[in-house]
């Protein structure tokens, strides 16, 4: 028999509540069996303070070397201060796809119950390219930027994973009766992308109008693609429909490397208290484990989210229990099928 591999992952605890979610997540993924070698690293302020760097040059190595890291959300300053962390890694190592996929979980009563969305989301470019200047004292200028190269390959990607896991429906999410350069070429290259697949129907709908069916009808869609802020923003109303921002996973891909984190950020209102939600990044890390081709280990996991959500008996407070994070993470190793 071979022993079993050891995975190096690079693992970004981040600040707020994401040292908690991070440590809670990692014993789970220890209790499964696998193998893991953790490369930690702080990013954003407390990297400043402690390397005089955002983001250290040895966190990019070890995402380079590793390909794979696990990461806790990093704040961001508001208005000024230094740039987003996510962003920046993200640019980094061209991480183009940003996929979040939005399921129910059992025993949890939300208005919306059987939903089974996918996120897929462009995530280098639009309005986040951050270029922004003063034109004239008063007037300010945001650019957002839209190429056919980063446009298609969001598309190639969003139809090849519903072709991959018979998924029959993929809805561009746009605004190009207004911007009609922009989301105008968005769309041009998702209609082209989409004549290659013709058992997935296409369809498109406008960004304010798709924010409405959402709260009314989500069952009608299957697959969103949306370029970055569109996609940013439904990702959270759609966390919203399924019990929110605890409970959904996201990864970021790119063709070197992925980096899975949740969509939420790093909660600064319930930092340090042991009450943040750890769904969301361990469903992060189930992405993870099936992209590392752990399935059985990833099967498990999931197993034990739904066993501990269907009991109801140990879940946080966001979604309507009690229990801490230390406490929920408990219950889940608990639950954990044998192997
Ligand atoms: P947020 O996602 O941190 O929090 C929004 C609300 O959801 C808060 O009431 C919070 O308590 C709750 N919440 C979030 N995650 C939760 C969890 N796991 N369990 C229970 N409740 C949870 O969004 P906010 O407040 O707008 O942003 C805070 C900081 O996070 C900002 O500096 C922002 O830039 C950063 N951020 C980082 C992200 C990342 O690292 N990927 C993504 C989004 C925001």
């Amino acid at each position: 028999m071979t022993a079993p591999r050891t995975h190096k992952i690079t693992l970004i605890p981040g600040d707020g509540i994401g040292p908690e979610v991070t440590r809670a997540v990692v014993r789970i993924l220890e209790a499964t069996g696998v193998k893991f070698e953790w490369e930690r690293f702080a990013a954003g302020a407390e990297a400043f303070e402690i390397h005089g760097e955002y983001i250290p040059a040895a966190l990019c190595e070890s995402i380079e070397r590793n390909r794979i890291a696990l990461k806790g959300p990093v704040g961001t300053p508001i208005g000024g201060g230094f740039k987003s962390i996510n962003v920046t890694l993200r640019k980094k190592f061209d991480l183009f796809a940003n996929f979040r996929p939005i399921k129910n979980l059992p025993g949890l009563d939300t208005k919306f119950p059987n939903l089974d969305l996918i996120i897929v989301r462009e995530n280098t470019e639009g309005e986040y390219v951050g270029i922004e200047h003063e034109i004239i004292p008063g007037v300010v200028e945001s650019i957002k930027v839209i190429t056919e190269k980063g446009s298609t390959r969001i598309a190639k990607f969003a139809f090849e994973y519903a072709r991959k896991h018979g998924r029959k429906k993929i809805h561009s999410i746009h605004k190009a009766n207004i911007m009609k350069l922009s989301d105008g070429l968005f769309l041009e290259c998702a209609r082209r992308v989409s004549e290659g697949f013709p058992e997935i129907v296409y369809g498109e709908h406008i960004i304010d109008n798709t924010c409405m069916q959402m709260v009314m009808n989500p069952w009608q869609y299957d697959t969103l693609l949306l370029e970055n802020l569109y996609g940013d923003i439904v990702s959270d109303l759609c966390a919203g429909l399924v019990g929110g921002l605890g409970l959904v996973p996201g990864a970021n891909i790119g063709l070197e490397c992925a980096i899975f984190e949740a969509v939420h950020g790093s909660a600064p209102d319930i930092a340090g208290k042991d009450v943040a939600n750890p769904t969301a990044l361990l469903q992060s890390a189930v992405l993870m484990l099936r992209h590392i081709d752990e399935q059985a280990a990833a099967d498990r996991v999931q197993t034990a989210i739904e066993t501990v959500y269907g009991e109801r008996k140990t879940l946080t407070r966001d979604v309507g229990g009690k229990a801490g994070t230390t406490e929920f993470a408990d219950a889940i190793i608990a639950a954990l099928p044998p192997a």
